[in-house]
């Protein structure tokens, strides 16, 4: 298949099948926010759930938390945000649309010709008031990145946990941004979710550690299935540093749109947890037992979109092929990310019997284990057998197992493989034992490791 040059085929196939809608779409909708629909908030989970199980799970250095999207409006003057947390803005002056200035060139307005105006920062800071009366709440954010949750609660992690460094705190939740330009549709918005790792290491030890962490972010992506020849890393110039950073590494993919940020790995040395310790008056320096010394940390941050790696995903699994004449759209989702990864279809639908035992089959299978988790499985009725396969491959799912007039007898059925199309006749008895197996297989095939 030609790779896709536009987000369009994926957009209309998350609406169509569920993936995501629209926010307050009855209504007209509202910039740049989005609903994930039944589909679509399985495959966050499953995004989710494979990123806390590499980077908490799977590690003897790491933490989790979940820290208040709310937090003191202290916490955003000393992380530097309420002062710096600003895009160039520009409005033309003939139809008045908002631009980045930074991302349009000259001063014509790129939609309509007309004047732009001079450049000014404008805050991408979310206002909100907490308290009955406007005039007396207390004015604070919507937090813009989780991060500053983490830093706030290392001293709490640190004596709770009785960690010693280099370890980490990994948190998943969502951010807020007023972004001028949001678009690209789930690729930038206005409300978000990150999946970030703040990783406290020994300063000297830091530019190591950012390797590593560069080296295992961009592993995890591509044993996910993301191919690897549309993902590379790139490092920061000077002038594109954050505030906070020495250095840093995009992980960037190659969108529809063009190669862009997935995520990013910076090297926000002690700059935080010194700010911090200076604006609230309390220590936040780690002993070294050893060296019988103190000193702050130096920090390594891989920062992920859990929306944006959803679209990533998508859009890397996102074919169409032909067969027997025919237009087959399928998504290729690796099965650790599949919202469905069996589907159980009687091909007869009126035939009380059959229904059943398909039935049996489904209500089996959906108590079974795999790979840790319970075998995300569907029964489905509500179509001819050509729409129902048309549904499931559109979906991602990995299987579809057909129950027949002959399962009846022989106590068998056909598992069709969304990648191959081939089927195999297999016994209902072995089913989840022959998943468990082939589901493997599958993944293993969209890693690049196996097949
Ligand atoms: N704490 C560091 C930080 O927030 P960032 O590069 O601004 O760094 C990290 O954001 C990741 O969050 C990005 O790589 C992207 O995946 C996601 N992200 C940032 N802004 C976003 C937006 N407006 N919409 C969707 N995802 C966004």
């Amino acid at each position: 298949m030609t790779p896709l040059t536009t987000l369009d085929p994926i957009v209309s196939l998350c609406k169509r099948r569920g993936f995501v809608f629209q926010s307050s779409e009855i209504y007209g909708g509202i910039g740049s926010t989005w609903d994930w629909g039944p589909l679509g908030v399985e495959l966050k989970r499953n995004i989710k759930e494979a990123w806390w199980h590499r980077v908490v799970l799977e590690r003897d250095d790491m933490e989790g938390l979940d820290a208040a999207i709310v937090m003191h409006p202290k916490v955003w003057e000393a992380s530097g945000h309420v002062e710096g947390f600003h895009d160039p803005f520009t409005m033309c002056t003939a139809c008045k649309r908002h631009f980045r200035a930074d991302h349009v060139n000259g001063t014509a307005c790129p939609a309509c010709g007309g004047v732009l105006s001079e450049p000014k920062p404008a805050s991408l800071m979310l206002e909100t008031f907490l308290g009955p009366v406007r005039e007396t709440a207390l004015r604070t954010y919507l937090r813009p990145e989780t991060a500053q949750g983490i830093f706030v609660n290392f001293d709490n992690v640190l004596t709770t946990s009785r960690r010693k460094i280099p370890f980490g705190i990994a948190q998943i939740g969502k951010a807020f941004r007023n972004e001028i330009t949001p678009g690209n549709f789930v690729f930038r918005s206005r409300e978000f979710e990150q999946m970030e790792i703040e990783f406290f290491v020994e300063p000297g030890t830091d530019e190591q550690w950012h390797a590593h962490w560069v080296d295992e972010r961009m592993r995890w992506y591509g044993d996910l299935g993301l191919s690897r020849e549309r993902l590379r890393k790139r490092l920061h110039g000077k002038d594109e540093l954050a505030h906070y950073a020495k250095a840093c590494f995009d992980i960037e993919y190659e969108f529809p749109i063009g190669w862009s940020e997935l995520e990013g790995i910076a090297n926000r040395t002690d700059f935080d947890l010194k700010r911090h310790a200076e604006c609230s008056g309390k220590s936040l320096t780690y002993f070294d037992e050893k060296k019988k010394e103190h000193y702050v940390p130096y920090v390594i941050e891989p920062s992920a979109g859990v929306d944006r790696s959803a679209l990533a995903f998508l859009a890397d699994a996102y074919h169409e092929e032909e067969v027997r004449g025919e237009k087959r759209t399928v998504l290729k989702l690796h099965p650790d990310l599949a919202p469905v990864q069996v589907a159980v279809l009687p091909l007869l639908r009126n035939r009380p019997d059959v229904v059943q035992l398909a039935r049996e089959v489904h209500a089996d299978l959906r108590r079974r284990r795999s790979g840790g988790g319970t075998l995300r499985c569907r029964y489905d009725d509500t179509g001819s057998i050509g729409r129902l396969y048309r549904r499931q491959d559109e979906i991602g799912t990995p299987f579809c197992i057909t129950v027949d007039v002959q399962s009846l007898t022989d106590r068998k059925a056909t598992v069709r493989h969304r990648d191959t199309m081939v089927q195999d006749r297999v016994g209902v008895e072995q089913l989840s034992e022959y998943l468990e197996g082939k589901l493997g297989e599958v993944g293993a095939a969209r890693d690049g490791k196996g097949a």
